[in-house]
C-alpha cells in the first residue's frame, strides 16, 4: 500500500531546485502517478526506466494534441511559448505517422551528421569568441555570457540566417527563454516576428536556388540548412513553405534552450563534483577525447536539460507498468526519473564520467528521438573542453544552495551560473 504520508510535494521551489528525491519516491511507491500540474491539467507521470522506454516507443501514445480529452481543439502543448498563435503546429513534436515519417525523412536528408561534422570548426570559433568576451575578467555568468549565446548563433549559422540578422534572433530567443511556458504578449510577439522572418528568408533562399544553375550545392548553390530543407525531396515530394518555416522554427527552438541547459547543467555538475572534473581535465590535458565523449552522455543522464519528454496522449485504453490509462489522458514520461532508475543504472545518483553502459533517455527514444543529437554533442563537447582547458581553475562563485533553477515543466536549467577563475592572460604569461 502506498505510503501517502511520505508523498513529496511536486512543482514547489524545492522541487525545482532538486527534483531527484521526489522522483526516487515516485519510482518506488507510485511509478505511474496521476498528478495535477501547476496549469491545472491532470496528467500521468511515468518514472521507471523500463516503463519510460516502452511508453516513448508506444504508437498508442499520440503526439497530436487533438487526442487530449480535456482540449478537443488542437492546442499547442510542446511547451513552446506562443506556438498556438503563431500557427506552427505542423512540426515533428506535434504529429504522428504517416505525416511524421514523411517530414522526418525529408528533414533528415538536409540535417545530416555530415553537415554537422563539417560545422565543427565554426562551433569552436564561436565558443572561443564567447570565452574571449570574459576570459580576462576573472569572473562571468556562464549562462548569460556563454551557454545562452553559443547555441543561438550556432543554429542561426547552420540554418543560414545572415550574420547581420542574428542579433535579432538572440533577442527573440532571450525573450522566449526568460518568459517561456505561456503565450504572454512579448513572447507571442517574438514568436510571430521570428516566424515572419523565417517565411521571408525561405522565400529569398528559394529564389536564390532557382537562380543558381543546377540547384546543387556542389555547383556553388547556397549550402545552408534552410536551402537544404528547400531542396530536400523524397519520391518527388518537397516540404511546403509552411512546413519548411515550421521545421526551421522547431530546429531553432528544440536546439536552443536544450543546449543552453546541457552546457549549464553539465558545467554545474562538474563544478560541484571535483573528482570527476579533475579526471576530465587531466584527460583533456593528455589530448584524449574518449572520456570527453562518455562524460557528455553521463552529464546528460545525471542532470539533463529535458526533465520531461514532451506531451503524449493515450489514443485508446491501455496500461503502463500495470496502471490502466484512459483514452484521452495525457502521459508525461519523466526522463530525469528514468535516467536515475537503480533498476537500470548502477549507482544512478553518482557521476561516473567513464560510464560505459549508459543507454540514457536524455535524447528520448523511438521515432521522436532527438534529431539534433549530433549537433548537441558537438556543441557540448566543444564548450566543456574549451572552458576546462582555457580556464583551468574555473570555480563556482556562489553557494550551490543559492543557485536558482527555472521552474519550467519540460526543461530543467539554471537561471545563472556565476563562476570565478584566474584571468586567462595571467596564466598564459
Ligand atoms: C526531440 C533532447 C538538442 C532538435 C528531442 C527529444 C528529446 C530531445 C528528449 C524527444 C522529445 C519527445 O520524444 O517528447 C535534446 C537534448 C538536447 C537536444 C537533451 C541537448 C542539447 C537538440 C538540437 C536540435 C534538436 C541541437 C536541433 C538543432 C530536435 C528535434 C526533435 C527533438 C527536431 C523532434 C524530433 C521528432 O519529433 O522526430 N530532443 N535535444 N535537439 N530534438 Fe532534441
Amino acid at each position: 500500500m502506498t505510503d501517502r504520508a511520505a508523498m513529496p510535494e511536486l512543482f514547489t521551489w524545492e522541487f525545482a531546485t532538486d527534483p531527484y528525491p521526489a522522483y526516487a519516491w515516485l519510482r518506488e511507491h507510485a511509478p505511474v502517478h496521476r498528478t495535477t500540474l501547476p496549469s491545472g491539467v491532470e496528467a500521468w507521470l511515468v518514472t521507471r526506466y523500463a516503463d519510460a522506454r516502452e511508453a516513448l516507443a508506444d504508437p498508442r501514445l499520440s503526439k497530436n494534441p487533438v487526442h487530449h480529452a480535456e482540449s478537443p481543439g488542437a492546442r499547442g502543448k510542446t511547451g513552446i511559448p506562443g506556438e498556438r498563435s503563431a500557427d506552427l503546429m505542423t512540426h515533428l513534436l506535434n504529429i504522428d505517422p504517416p505525416d511524421h515519417t514523411r517530414l522526418r525523412r525529408l528533414v533528415s536528408k538536409a540535417f545530416t551528421p555530415r553537415r554537422v561534422a563539417l560545422f565543427g570548426p565554426r562551433v569552436q570559433q564561436l565558443t572561443d569568441r564567447f570565452v574571449d568576451g570574459f576570459a580576462a575578467r576573472g569572473e562571468a555568468d556562464l549562462i548569460h555570457e556563454f551557454a545562452f549565446p553559443l547555441p543561438i548563433y550556432a543554429i542561426c549559422d547552420l540554418l543560414g540566417v545572415p550574420a547581420e540578422d542574428q542579433d535579432d534572433f538572440r533577442d527573440w530567443a532571450g525573450m522566449m527563454i526568460r518568459h517561456g511556458g505561456g503565450p504572454r504578449g512579448g513572447v507571442a510577439r517574438s514568436v510571430k516576428r521570428m516566424r515572419a522572418y523565417l517565411v521571408e528568408l525561405i522565400h529569398r533562399k528559394r529564389a536564390e536556388l532557382a537562380a543558381s544553375p543546377a540547384g546543387d550545392a556542389d555547383d556553388g548553390a547556397p549550402d545552408d540548412l534552410i536551402s537544404g530543407l528547400i531542396r530536400a525531396s523524397d519520391h518527388g515530394e518537397h516540404l511546403t513553405e509552411n512546413e519548411a518555416a515550421a521545421m526551421a522554427f522547431i530546429l531553432l527552438f528544440a536546439g536552443f534552450e536544450t543546449t543552453v541547459n546541457l552546457i549549464g547543467n553539465g558545467m554545474h555538475t562538474l563544478l560541484t563534483h571535483p573528482g570527476p572534473r579533475a579526471e576530465l581535465q587531466a584527460s583533456l590535458a593528455r589530448g584524449e577525447s574518449a572520456l570527453l565523449e562518455t562524460a557528455v552522455e553521463e552529464l546528460l543522464r545525471h542532470d539533463g536539460p529535458v526533465e520531461l519528454a514532451t506531451w503524449r496522449y493515450a489514443t485508446t485504453q491501455l496500461a503502463i507498468g500495470g496502471q490502466p490509462i484512459t483514452a484521452g489522458d495525457p502521459v508525461l514520461v519523466v526522463l530525469a526519473a528514468a535516467d536515475r532508475d537503480p533498476a537500470r543504472f548502477t549507482a544512478p545518483d553518482a557521476v561516473y564520467l567513464a560510464r560505459a553502459d549508459n543507454p540514457h533517455l536524455g535524447y528520448g527514444h523511438g521515432i521522436h528521438y532527438c534529431l539534433g543529437a549530433p549537433l548537441a554533442r558537438l556543441e557540448a563537447r566543444t564548450a566543456l573542453a574549451t572552458l576546462l582547458t582555457r580556464l583551468p581553475d574555473l570555480r563556482l562563485a556562489a553557494d550551490p544552495a543559492d543557485l536558482r533553477w527555472r521552474g519550467g515543466l519540460i526543461m530543467r536549467g539554471l537561471r545563472t551560473l556565476p563562476v570565478a577563475f584566474t584571468p586567462e592572460a595571467a596564466h598564459l604569461n
